[in-house]
């Protein structure tokens, strides 16, 4: 099967953003330099779903040096950089995908990756997982039918019977496979990586926190001094992103939240909490983190202020009702890259940035190299993992010794030592006879 990607005479611009990359990513760089003498990964073929960036360049070239052949597909038709892509095509990947691809061509993307009858999957969001299982289950809808117009022929047994396991990135593809499983339905071992310490805590909070913003300041070039910023959802993305509201120097932040704990903390944290009923009028910039459907819908639109932003930074483009807004718009025209102005009937302007899709992955490069480094550093992990074990089908967590030995490596790599417990402290704290 031949790679499709824009312009394959990018990839000198794309060899550039990697090697930018990989100045940030020194613990995946630290796994590759074992990868290569141990070719953990030989023989077996991965299928990587993930968003086409320098940073996920970094994660592939890791994996082919641990001896895997790799073929990526993009987990978000609008994410991926053009030029990284046409890159590792150059390096010997198996990639299809370019910025801008329909719905279509992302299937037939994954229809693409299938036909290499892949030993494991990595997933962001679990599009790859899950048409696996319509396909083993029968079900017929429009994706599917794109995914075989690729992958033409394929033998659906095999391709179950072949995979040793697969891994998932984000929360929302969690949820999605757990609700498989529930429903007695998975059909092969996944590791969660996104319930790694080294994921969440990093990637979620502060990769998104800081990302998050770089797409809307893109899209808009607007001052957040001064701003009402309202943060719908206050998980771990949600904190991210109205901490570093605060530090942009928000005049207020307002989290709109519906689990009591999380929302009792955002109080303790220093932010306002409302429903999203009255949050409404207040906000001048919204941004949505839930990983759930129309939290802003059309009602709640029609409350907001003439010039309010809309921004989601959750995984699906189905937060913000853009589906409702494109129907009673009565004039929409874009305004700058990424950036759509709807006039409501009442003759207020609403401004929607990428279409509503993760903003900081399609008005920004998504996460800091940085952070990447840890999230990939699972996911190199957890590859390894399941090459190494016959793991039953269910959904895992890394062991906390990996999470501990990434942090460690992050640590090391940024020049920072920790202190080590003595013996005597080590057997105190595992003692039942405390403070004898
Ligand atoms: P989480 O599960 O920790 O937090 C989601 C929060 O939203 C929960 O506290 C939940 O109670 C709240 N919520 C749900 N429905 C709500 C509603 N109608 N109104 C108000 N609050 C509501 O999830 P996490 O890790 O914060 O992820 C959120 C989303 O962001 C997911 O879709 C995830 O996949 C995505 N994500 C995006 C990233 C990016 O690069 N843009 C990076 C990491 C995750």
């Amino acid at each position: 099967m031949e790679s499709r990607v824009k312009d394959l005479s990018l990839a000198d611009k794309g060899r550039e953003q990697l090697y930018w990359a990989e100045r940030n990513m020194n613990v995946l760089l630290e796994i590759r330099r074992r990868f290569e003498k141990e070719k953990p990964l030989a023989g077996h073929t991965i299928a990587a779903c993930l968003h086409v960036t320098k940073e996920t360049g970094v994660l592939i070239r890791t994996l082919v040096s641990g001896g895997a052949r790799v073929v990526l597909i993009p987990s978000n038709p609008l994410s991926t950089q053009d030029d990284v892509a046409a890159a590792l095509v150059g390096e010997g990947v198996y990639v299809y995908a370019w910025r801008g691809m329909g719905e279509r061509d992302y299937y037939n993307a994954i229809g693409f990756a299938l036909s290499f009858y892949p030993t494991v999957t990595l997933d962001d969001g679990a599009d790859l997982t899950v048409t696996i299982h319509k396909l083993r289950y029968d079900i017929r809808d429009d994706s599917v039918r794109y995914v075989l117009e690729t992958a033409g022929g394929l033998d659906v047994e095999k391709l179950v019977t072949n995979l040793a396991g697969g891994t998932e990135e984000t929360t929302t593809g969690v949820v999605r496979l757990r609700a498989l499983k529930q429903a007695g339905k998975l059909l092969y071992p996944i590791i969660a990586v996104n319930e790694s310490y080294t994921k969440y805590l990093f990637d979620n909070r502060y990769g998104t926190g800081q990302s998050t913003w770089d797409g809307v300041v893109r899209a808009t070039n607007m001052l957040v001094a001064g701003k009402s910023v309202v943060v719908v959802g206050y998980g771990w993305v949600g904190r991210g992103i109205a901490i570093r509201a605060r530090g942009l120097g928000a005049r207020r932040v307002i989290v709109v939240e519906q689990d009591p704990v999380r929302a009792l903390e955002a109080v303790f944290d220093g932010f306002e909490v409302m429903p999203m009923d009255k949050a409404a009028t207040e906000g001048d910039i919204f941004i949505t983190a839930t990983g759930n459907i129309r939290v802003i819908n059309l009602n709640h639109i029609y409350k907001m202020k003439d010039g309010a932003v809309l921004a989601n930074a959750g995984h699906f483009n189905v937060e913000i009702d853009v589906v409702g807004l494109e129907r009673v718009a009565i004039a929409k025209r874009a305004i700058r890259p990424y950036l759509d102005e709807y006039i409501l009937p009442s003759g207020r302007r609403i401004y929607l940035i990428g279409e509503g899709r993760l903003v900081n992955l399609v008005a920004a490069e998504g996460h800091p190299s940085e952070v990447m480094d840890l999230s990939f550093a699972n996911q190199a992990l957890a590859a390894e993992y399941i090459t190494k074990r016959k793991l039953a089908v269910d959904i895992y967590k890394l062991p906390d010794e990996l999470d501990r030995e990434v942090a460690l490596l992050k640590l090391r790599t940024m020049g920072i030592e920790i202190e080590q417990l003595t013996e005597e402290q080590m057997r105190y704290i595992t003692s039942w006879e405390l403070g004898t």
